[in-house]
């Protein structure tokens, strides 16, 4: 009878440490043995399992993973405190990652290979988070009804010639939240409002769906111009979905701020949580998903570009052509986010 009772009452811990993370899927339970990686995830690609199973094959490694939304895990992390079973994090923005280390929930690692894979904008300079994988964010635009040489920069899209003529997604976004920091960082945050307050006036409808509705609208001819991350119009273009297919084909990508600083750019990317139980074996995880073999892998999956200089991008990424970066360095995103947010609220982006 006691024993029963155990049993129930373990059983409604397992339930509840599963829903303490929302709509969090944990493939396996997590546990703490030398061959055993945890990673708490943000990414929800099916080449990033494939990618976990063949580490598993190669090192003996057992990888569990529970996925949930990154300001979910962030919070799980800091609720569990050193009783963490999570070695890594995974969110796919900077700026997420920033604020995991700012709460302290991160440890600086580094090894000659993470150094070597991973180039220096693209990782925290003191070794708390590494990139797996970039991406900037674009305009799109309907060839038909724009014309290439009418576009400049971003800093351009408040120009009122774009009256009625933009989409874009809603601004809790966080692709969105990190592209109005580095216009804080770049310009200051009054410059930044000005900026954001132009946009939202020449917005096409009010912020809706995800980056995919934006590139659709696009093609639907709602708005002119949207502002995306470059895999999404792979993704696209790729579909098993003739429709989108053919909204890809439609739109045509730029590269904004190309005699200037550059293209804004991102990185998913991971870092190794404070208290790991596994730290050595989350470093090699790390050390495999930036290898050229990996980077390869999610490179072709996702249409995102690989983060390892030593490998090329797909080829669909490669035919939009080579651009150059903000050099801005991603650590910054974060500590201008909460301005960035302030920003939102008072031009009314919604
Ligand atoms: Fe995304």
């Amino acid at each position: 009878m006691q024993r029963t009772m155990l049993l129930f009452v373990l059983s409604i811990c397992v339930v509840l440490s599963v829903s303490a993370a929302g709509d969090a899927e944990t493939e396996a339970e997590a546990s703490a043995d030398a061959g055993t990686v945890n990673i708490y995830s943000h990414r929800h690609y099916e080449v990033d399992r494939q990618l976990y199973a063949e580490f598993s094959e190669e090192t003996g490694i057992e990888v569990n993973v529970v996925r949930a939304g990154a300001d979910e895990l962030i919070e799980r992390l800091e609720r569990e405190g050193d009783n963490t079973p999570a070695d890594l994090i995974i969110t796919v923005d900077a700026g997420r990652l920033n604020r995991a280390r700012e709460r302290n929930l991160l440890q600086p690692v580094s090894s000659p290979r993470l150094a070597q894979q991973v180039p220096d904008n693209l990782r925290d300079e003191e070794g708390y988070w590494y990139g797996l994988t970039s991406r900037a964010r674009v305009l799109v635009y309907h060839p038909e009804r724009v014309n290439a040489d009418e576009l400049s920069t971003y800093e351009a899209l408040a120009e009122p010639r774009w009256d009625g003529r933009i989409a874009v997604r809603s601004s809790s976004n966080i692709y969105n939240i990190s592209l109005l920091s580095s216009l804080v960082a770049h310009h200051g945050s009054e410059a930044a409002e000005e900026w954001a307050a132009g946009v939202v006036s020449n917005l096409a409808r009010q912020p809706q769906g995800n980056d995919r509705d934006q590139i659709k609208a696009v093609a639907a001819g709602v708005a002119d111009i949207a502002i995306v991350n470059t895999y999404y119009v792979g993704l696209l273009g790729a579909s098993s979905d003739e429709a989108e297919q053919e909204v890809a084909e439609q739109v045509e990508i730029f590269f904004p701020n190309q005699s200037g600083r550059g293209a804004h750019i991102n990185v998913s990317g991971a870092g190794v949580t404070r208290h790991a139980p596994n730290t050595e074996n989350a470093v090699r995880l790390l050390e495999f998903l930036t290898s050229a073999p990996a980077q390869r892998e999610f490179a072709a999956a996702n249409y995102e570009y690989p983060v390892n200089p030593e490998v090329e991008p797909a080829e669909r990424v490669a035919s939009w052509g080579n651009f150059e970066a903000d050099q801005l360095n991603l650590g910054s995103l974060g500590e201008y986010a909460d301005e960035a947010v302030a920003i939102f609220d008072d031009v009314g982006w919604r």
